[in-house]
């Protein structure tokens, strides 16, 4: 809410921000065997990445989950709930706020690591959230590749997606 009020005074906006941000991790604690029968159960897509990285389904679960049982039905405060984790190509300003605010969590997150997050902040260009999520998706794809992990394509998608908006934006600006 904190990070949205800087960029918004859209009432509407921000309770959709409190609302996602309050749910993203509504299937958190759910073990990878659970987020498998619960998109079984429910025709949830799960793809090969998904299963070799059960962590990437929870957003999902706890989105369906979240339209279900309180019948939230708002787009932005489901996708920003899906999307939290990889982040996708097209986000919208909720969808940013949360994937942001769910990396830069004080309680769980390294201080350096949010300091050099956050240094791309600023509150007077709200573009600035878009060179923010590049950093974090950098940062996630360089840490994934490290450890021999397997990438989320979403994630690669994204990725792609802010890098050409950027190339985009500075075409112009010449
Ligand atoms: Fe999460």
């Amino acid at each position: 809410m904190e990070l949205a009020q800087h960029f918004s005074q859209d009432e509407a906006v921000l309770k959709e921000v409190a609302l996602a941000g309050l749910l993203h991790d509504a299937a958190k604690s759910m073990r990878p065997q659970a987020l498998f029968d619960y998109c079984e159960q429910h025709g949830i897509e799960c793809s090969d990445a998904e299963r070799e990285s059960p962590q990437t389904l929870h957003p999902f679960v706890g989105a369906h989950m979240v339209q279900q049982e309180l019948e939230i039905q708002s787009l932005d405060i489901l996708n920003a709930i899906r999307y939290h984790t990889t982040g996708r190509a097209g986000m919208g300003f909720v969808e940013k706020i949360v994937f942001i605010a769910d990396k830069i969590e004080e309680n769980t997150r390294n201080p350096l690591f949010i300091r050099r997050t956050t240094e791309h902040l600023n509150f007077r260009d709200p573009t600035s959230l878009d060179r923010t999520i590049l950093y974090l998706l950098d940062s996630t794809l360089t840490f994934v590749m490290d450890k021999r992990q397997i990438i989320h394509p979403r994630t690669l998608e994204a990725r792609n997606d802010f890098i050409r908006a950027e190339k985009n934006s500075k075409h112009k600006e010449q």
